[in-house]
């Protein structure tokens, strides 16, 4: 397998909003089940049916009472675009179910439990404990990761692709289990928080990659995102990915040619346009390897408006190539490939 990104048992994705974080957390996991892992893809705070599209689901896994429980999780079989010899599945994360289930995992009656974790009652406990939500969810996802599963009848994965919420938000879910071990101090709480903590915290175990789009909002929002995740997070961040790259054709002398033509030719007024697009995304990204700390891979815009399977496919393969250089770079964290 090329780097060893996907040989943790996790890997984060996050990112600004609207970067590609769920279209790279799709193209890790068809990477993953190529290399024959099986591998399952959390979406945590959901935002629109990104991931129905790019994986379409097959059947739900398991009975009703067991990870097809359609009151918890459901944890679904996608196929893989081309095959795979192994397996991705897609499982969305929300903190209502993620209590439910921890509460059923700690109560013997199942029925407090149910009760407990139901609408309102769950809406209070949450709204008065900040960072609960988080803590849930995160704590799900990590179940998610682990060899022995909590939840019975699961079969485990060998890689749990977290689709994370964007920066500041990813920050405080990844914080969460820490920040609970610290107030909780002693008791099942304290004690779950710093296990959890403590695989986020293991770069042997758990990898961040940040997505950015290669224009200055984002690029300036990765470079802070680094920072905050190591201090306010304790985890580290292992790759950067540049999302929609354009290719960067022209040279300057082109590029002033191209200008000096464009109020006169609309087909050249459109390369003018591009040529300034493709020249202002390589400043961009000219900037990001500056202050990155980890490697930096691009990706390429797809064409097309609304993507598909195969574009994912084709954005694995591209994933595939920038990880195999960075793999075979000289081995500081922060030499930059050639992309
Ligand atoms: N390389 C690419 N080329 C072309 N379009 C892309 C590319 N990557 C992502 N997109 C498109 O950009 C949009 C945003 O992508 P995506 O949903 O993956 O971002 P996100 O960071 O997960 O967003 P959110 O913050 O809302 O969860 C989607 O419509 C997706 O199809
Ligand atoms: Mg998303």
């Amino acid at each position: 397998m090329p780097h060893d990104l996907l040989q943790r048992r996790l890997v984060v994705v996050t990112g600004k909003g609207g970067v590609g974080k769920s279209t790279v957390a799709a193209a890790l996991g068809v990477l993953a089940a190529r290399a024959g892992r099986r591998a399952v893809l959390a979406e945590v705070g959901r935002r629109g049916d990104v991931l129905d599209t790019l994986v379409p689901p097959v059947a739900p896994v398991g009975d009703a009472e067991g990870p097809g429980d359609p009151d918890g999780f459901v944890e679904t079989a996608v196929p893989v675009p081309g095959g795979a010899p192994g397996a991705l599945f897609h499982v969305s994360v929300s903190p209502e179910a993620a209590l439910r289930e921890y509460l059923r995992d700690q109560l013997p009656i199942a029925g407090i439990a149910d009760l407990l974790g139901s609408g309102k009652l769950f809406t209070g406990l949450t709204a008065a404990t900040p960072g609960l939500r988080e803590l849930l969810a995160m704590g799900k996802v990590w179940e998610l990761a682990q060899p022995d599963r909590r939840t019975p009848g699961a079969t485990p994965y060998d890689l749990c692709v977290m689709d994370a919420p964007a920066s500041g938000h990813a920050v405080t879910v990844l914080g969460a289990p820490a920040q609970f071990a610290r107030t909780a101090r002693v008791g099942p709480i304290a004690r779950q928080g710093t296990i959890i903590s403590g695989t986020l915290e293991d770069p042997a175990q758990t990898g961040v990659v940040v997505v950015t789009t290669a224009e200055e909002l984002p690029v300036t929002e990765a470079l802070e995102l680094q920072d905050a995740l190591a201090e306010r997070a304790g985890v580290r961040v292992v790759l950067g990915v540049v999302n929609g790259v354009l290719p960067d054709r022209f040279s300057a002398a082109e590029r002033d040619a191209l200008g000096a033509g464009a109020p006169h030719d609309p087909a050249i007024a459109v390369a003018d346009a591009h040529a300034r697009r493709a020249h202002g995304q390589a400043l961009q990204l000219a900037r990001l390897r500056r202050g990155f700390r980890a490697p930096v891979i691009t990706l390429p815009a797809a064409p097309g408006r609304r993507l598909g399977p195969d574009d994912v496919a084709l954005l694995a393969d591209r994933l595939e190539q920038g990880l195999r250089r960075v793999a075979a770079a000289p081995s500081s964290p922060t030499t930059p490939e050639a992309s």
